[in-house]
């Protein structure tokens, strides 16, 4: 490629790197939409599971068939032993994204997929068995119990509390994190995704493509930035001090985490969603005063920035309002998003091309080899 023709933003800002149908992000008169359903819509009727079944299958299910999905998922909730004996071998102060890595790497041994043209049985596995080794990893080292992986929970969100917290959730708790699994199910060719892409392309297997893709979501300036955002706000304790110590951050040219995005300009259409959730479920909260000084530093940044909240903002609120523990925030991105990277990890195999871009040389001009006795 002649340097005229490359492309001057870094990180491939704009660059249109491949086609996929799986999800509008930001194109105008669609937003957001999952295989053409409006990401609103998605939020207020529809269940985790049933966006997981459309990602992956492309259409919505029937009655029936999500009645017999939420019980295939039931069923593949238990973890083969030996991996349970791995869980309790990585330290206890692991972070938790990492033990979902070395699961995820793990289960491959144990489960080597089945077959490259049967990926959505392995879809459906991680799906399913996610929280569990989480969860399994998390009560081993925190509270020193083999838990037992088996509950009655119907649906993802209310597994993840039971194996959390040893009993139902609440229904207004068991509701939001269901529908923040919706909002973060899918979003297009982030970093994460198009790691699982970029693995796949080379023909690697699902375990590869997904872990690789842990990875990449476990970095602040992606995943990593839905824990940030819960460290920030509680730096505060009242609304004044944001005013002031925000103002000092940007000063320092210190990074907001939970604000901005790549893709979006002017708001990211997931945040309003899951914002609501965090004002509904902060009422009564002994933590109550953090929504107040979420809003004032979204009021500051965009002041200040023009720069709004991502999803991860809020989100951090609401997983801090049911009462998950900070570090579980970005393993619960996973637990979702693990729906959209299978579902191009397929789609890319269907129509492969290896992914190889090429790099635009600024090292040294060739230069003659000095021998070692001579150096
Ligand atoms: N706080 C302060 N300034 C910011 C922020 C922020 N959160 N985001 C962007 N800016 C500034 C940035 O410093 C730059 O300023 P200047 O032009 O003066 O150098 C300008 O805005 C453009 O930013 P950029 O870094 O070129 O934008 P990008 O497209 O490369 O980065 C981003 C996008 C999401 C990495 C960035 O906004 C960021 O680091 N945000 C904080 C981390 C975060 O919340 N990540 C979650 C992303 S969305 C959900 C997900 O994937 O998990």
């Amino acid at each position: 490629m002649g340097e005229s023709t490359i492309k001057k933003t870094g990180g491939l800002a704009d660059v249109v790197a491949g086609d996929s149908a799986i999800c509008t992000c930001g194109i105008a008169g669609k937003g957001l939409q999952y295989r053409g359903y409006e990401i609103h819509d998605l939020a207020k009727e529809a269940v985790f599971e049933e966006v997981a079944w459309l990602l992956l299958r492309e259409e919505l299910p029937r009655r029936q068939e999500l009645e017999q999905y939420r019980q295939r998922l039931r069923a593949l909730r238990e973890i083969p032993a030996g991996l349970k004996t791995a869980l309790e071998l990585i330290p206890g102060e692991t972070q938790p994204m990492d033990v979902l890595r070395t699961g995820c790497s793990l289960l491959g041994n144990f489960e080597p997929e089945f077959s490259a043209a049967d990926p959505l049985r392995t879809a459906d596995r991680l799906l399913a068995s996610f929280s569990s080794m989480l969860l399994y990893w998390y009560h081993f080292h925190h509270s020193g119990k083999r838990i037992s992986l088996v509950t009655d929970e119907k649906t993802l969100a209310g597994n993840f509390f039971y194996l959390l917290n040893g009993k139902k959730p609440s229904p207004d708790h068991e509701h939001c994190l269901d529908v923040s699994l919706i909002l973060y199910a899918e979003h297009e060719f982030n970093a994460s995704t198009f790691t699982a892409r970029t693995i796949t392309s080379t023909r690697s297997d699902f375990y590869s493509a997904v872990t690789g893709a842990i990875g990449a979501l476990r970095g602040p300036l992606h995943g990593g930035a839905n824990e940030a955002a819960m460290a920030l706000i509680q730096q505060y304790s009242d609304t004044e001090e944001v005013e002031k110590g925000i103002r000092e951050k940007l000063a320092n040219k210190e990074l907001i985490m939970g604000f901005g995005h790549r893709v979006y300009t002017i708001s990211d259409p997931r945040s309003d969603i899951i914002k609501g959730w965090a004002k509904k479920i902060s009422v009564g909260h002994q933590n109550q005063h953090f929504y107040p000084i979420a809003e004032r530093i979204e009021k500051v940044m965009w002041a200040e920035k023009k720069i709004f909240p991502n999803l991860d903002f809020y989100s951090a609120l609401v997983y801090h309002y049911c009462g998950i523990p900070t570090e579980l925030f970005t393993p619960l991105f996973v637990i979702s998003r693990i729906s959209g990277w299978a579902a191009h990890i397929i789609e890319q195999r269907k129509n492969n091309k290896l992914i190889r871009p090429t790099s635009h040389y600024i090292g040294p001009e060739p230069r003659k080899y000095i021998p070692l006795a001579a150096r």
